[in-house]
């Protein structure tokens, strides 16, 4: 890796990594956002939910869950997410930025076996790339590579390597720098039963490296060379850095062509993203022998703007419902963000440009049934080339399917098997023109009549009851006590920028006021501390969230703030003024209730009759004293 920044201190490296996040960005790697209005939205991660929110405002670099409150920067979103320290956090995006963190600032046990992980993975890949590339135990694989089409620059690209036929080539290579328990932790060597003994987990294969999106080494894929050995492949179990469901195979190299494609493709396996790229078809990633998880669609669709998916799976049985089940599965990623495109442009172009888009699937299947890397050796890049070119759209290719092979003359059993087949997918169909226009093809194919066909997928589209997911619990919001509220409002209006009321005035007005909640006192002080240091400054949200660090509650509270400015922000400013005297009285009398509570409470407990009297008689003046300011108060109105 190159461009190393050194940074002096602790503090410098996490500013700068503070000065490179987008939130927008950062949350986009791990839900699907979309613009509307001012902000950016998506399905809280934090609870489950139908319609979106999960509000991100990237100017001031803050997000707000309007369903369950989570709120905060970049830095808590991820802390949030993945139950991380700030500190664990601030070493995983510096490892992203490639900034150096200075050597004394300590590191955790979790990211330090990462790390070690990493440079593991990376000295194995180079140790099985060299054995491929010039032993003579690496003849047969360079034969089997080469057979297979697959050329010196792909070999290089995807640092494909040789474990040669040897039970103990990594312990006798990495042993002496390494202890056994962290290659076992990295998967590459297991122990045996019994014994204290190790073996190389890989042996005698074609070995795949896995990286993750950012380059890092994480896992290794190994086939195996004669095709009578089982399993075909075997992979590195999840560790502390890989993660089947979670990663993608080919992500790293890919990334850059998803972006300029603007799609991607999604394969079964390692060989066909390898062929595909070879082919010169390089927006292509693999599943690492499990279904698509949504993980997936989020880690990948944030480089497609217009999220095209294409799945290429094989075209027999399993292939077919694969690419069901994946689309399922992508359906329920981008759930509530709009709908699944079922048009296409050049088709009906006055529908095209419908911001109710929220992904575009499409189906990549050879009539013969093979996979990417067969259909590439048989028939050549450009006949996958032209397989992407003419893909369908799911829907199209989901009613296709079901309606081929539909032999003449069905029985009456026959018709009704086929339509309960049809009829989800038809019902899937939102617009009711198309819809109806595709009942008409199938009740003709089929021979059914096409009102009872209509019928049937009306009344499933009206027995429709949605989500199936168990609900986690949306946490409780509880409701602010009033004086508490008024602290909030108080505090609000730092950050409203408004040429008559600058946050000079605004401080001054705020002087007078009494905070009574740790939380609020802290944010009091960190913004007049700002304001002291930052004569005329329009806008502390900034510097605020930067100050407050891993005070991950201070920060939600600000995105609260600052996500419920509207109703303030039309205030002029005489009004404002109101408001925030209104309030600061609010937080007295809150007081002086209180006092007066504990006064009363002292007077039942008072040990004898002077103190008791001297204590009634200091209500007395309470009393006197706020009815004086409650008349002060109205003289003024
Ligand atoms: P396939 O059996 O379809 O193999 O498995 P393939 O990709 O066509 O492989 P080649 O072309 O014969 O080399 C698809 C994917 O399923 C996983 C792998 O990720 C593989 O790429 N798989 C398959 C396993 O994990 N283990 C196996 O034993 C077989
Ligand atoms: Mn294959």
């Amino acid at each position: 890796m190159s461009n190393i920044t050194p940074y002096n201190t602790y503090n410098d490296a996490v500013t700068e990594i503070k000065n490179r996040l987008n939130v927008v960005e950062t949350i986009s790697e791990h839900i699907i956002l979309k613009k509307k209005g001012r902000n950016f939205w998506g399905l809280c991660p934090f609870h489950n939910e139908k319609s979106p929110s999960f509000s991100v405002n990237e100017e001031k670099g803050i997000f707000k869950c309007f369903g369950c409150g989570a709120g905060g920067d970049s830095i808590s979103f991820l802390m949030k997410l993945n139950a991380q320290s700030f500190h664990e956090v601030i070493v995983d995006l510096a490892h992203k930025f490639n900034i150096v963190l200075p050597s004394h600032a300590h590191s955790t046990e979790k990211t330090e076996i990462k790390k070690q992980l990493f440079e593991i993975n990376e000295q194995v890949t180079e140790f099985y790339k060299e054995i491929l590339k010039t032993s003579p135990l690496g003849e047969k694989a360079r034969e089997y590579l080469k057979n297979r089409g697959i050329t010196e620059e792909t070999i290089e690209n995807f640092s494909i390597g040789y474990a040669p036929n040897d039970f103990e080539a990594i312990i006798k290579k990495f042993d002496k720098k390494y202890s056994l328990k962290l290659l076992e932790t990295a998967g590459l060597v297991i122990q045996k039963e019994n014994s204290s003994k190790y073996y190389d987990r890989f042996r005698d294969r074609i070995i795949v490296p896995i990286k993750d999106e950012f380059g890092n080494y994480i896992a290794f894929g190994a086939r195996t060379l004669n095709n009578n050995q089982n399993p075909k492949y075997l992979n590195s179990p999840d560790t502390p850095v890989f993660n089947k469901s979670k990663n993608l195979f080919g992500l790293y190299q890919a990334k850059d062509f998803i972006k300029f494609n603007d799609s991607v493709i999604f394969t079964e396996g390692y060989f066909d993203v390898i062929a595909l790229h070879t082919a010169g078809i390089n927006h292509a990633v693999a599943t690492l022998g499990t279904a698509i998880t949504e993980q997936h669609i989020k880690l990948v669709s944030k480089y497609t703007k217009s999220r095209k998916l294409y799945l290429a799976f094989d075209n027999d049985n399993a292939g077919v419902s694969a690419a069901n089940r994946g689309a399922e599965i992508i359906k329920s990623a981008f759930q509530g963000l709009g709908e699944i495109k079922q048009f296409d442009e050049s088709y009906k172009p006055t529908l095209a440009g419908d911001t109710k888009i929220a992904c575009e699937i499409r189906i990549i299947s050879s009539p013969q049934g093979k996979d990417p890397d067969e259909i590439i050796r048989n028939e050549g890049a450009l006949a996958f080339e032209k397989l992407i070119k003419n893909a369908p759209l799911l829907i199209d290719y989901q009613i296709n399917k079901a309606i081929a092979n539909i032999e003449e003359d069905l029985s009456p059993q026959d018709k009704f098997h086929k339509t309960s087949e049809i009829i989800p997918i038809l019902a899937e169909v939102k617009n009711s023109i198309i819809r109806d226009e595709y009942i008409s093809i199938v009740s003709e194919k089929l021979g059914v009549k096409q009102d009872t066909l209509s019928e049937e997928v009306k009344k499933l589209l009206q027995s429709e009851t949605p989500v199936k997911k168990p609900l986690l619990p949306v946490p409780q919001q509880k409701k602010l006590e009033k004086h508490v509220l008024a602290q909030k409002n108080l505090l609000s209006f730092y950050f409203i920028y408004n040429e008559n009321l600058p946050i000079l005035c605004i401080n001054n007005y705020l002087k007078e006021a009494v905070f009574t909640e740790p939380i609020f006192i802290l944010l009091k002080e960190k913004i007049e501390k700002i304001i002291s240091e930052n004569e005329d400054l329009n806008d502390i949200s900034e510097m605020l969230l930067s100050e407050l660090n891993d005070n991950n509650e201070a920060k939600a509270l600000v995105a609260d703030i600052i996500f419920s400015l509207d109703d303030k922000k039309c205030l002029d400013e005489k009004q404002s003024k109101q408001y925030i005297e209104e309030s600061i009285l609010c937080i007295k009398q809150y007081l002086e209730y209180k006092e007066h509570k504990n006064l009363k409470d002292s007077y039942h407990t008072a040990s004898d009759e002077l103190s008791a009297l001297q204590i009634q008689y200091k209500v007395r003046e309470m009393i006197k004293s706020s009815r004086q300011r409650l008349e002060k108060v109205n003289d003024q109105t």
